[in-house]
């Protein structure tokens, strides 16, 4: 691939390492406020992350070129509320729907049909990741404050399972 193309998929695959240590953070986060429904929701989403990551890792080598791992920026550590730390997710998801298009249009100008292809996966993946994040967002919001929405709420996203993806063939 060209230099540029590889540099912008390691920078996308430490993107997706930080989103999993996001996740884990924020996980930890509601582990502290015994709120482990939507703890488990943090934890699989981490899961989900570490996925990503290693899809593009795989693709880099697929294509004979060189993952370079860099240094992953330490997430925050503190949120106020179950509110603030979805709208956090929410706007973390349409950050990285950003980079994802950012990553299509080097690919695109670069004349590179497979990472574009490669990458559709991912930019469909973001219409689920901010679909998601937005669902949960707007029921943290509609319990608005009450104990006992939050404690329903709690009990439906301890529900949550990583589906792990299907082998390649
Ligand atoms: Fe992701
Ligand atoms: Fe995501």
């Amino acid at each position: 691939m060209d230099e540029k193309m590889v540099d912008a998929l390691n920078s996308q695959l430490n993107a997706e390492l930080y989103s999993s240590y996001l996740y884990l953070s924020m996980g930890s986060y509601f582990e502290s406020e015994d709120m482990s429904g939507f703890a488990n929701w943090m934890r699989v989403q981490a899961q989900e992350e570490l996925m990503h990551s290693m899809k593009i890792y795989d693709y880099i080598i697929q294509r004979g070129d060189r993952v370079i791992l860099n240094r992953i920026e330490s997430p925050p550590t503190e949120w106020e509320s179950a509110l603030e730390a979805f709208e956090h997710v929410y706007s973390h998801e349409q950050k990285v729907t950003g980079l994802i298009n950012q990553l299509v249009n080097l690919a695109i100008s670069l004349g590179d049909h497979a990472t574009n292809n490669f990458l559709q996966w991912f930019v469909a993946e973001q219409v689920e990741e901010e679909e998601s994040s937005s669902g949960v967002l707007k029921k943290v919001k509609m319990a608005n404050d009450s104990l006992s929405g939050i404690l329903m709420l709690d009990n439906e996203l301890a529900q949550r399972v990583f589906n792990p993806p299907a082998p390649k063939e």
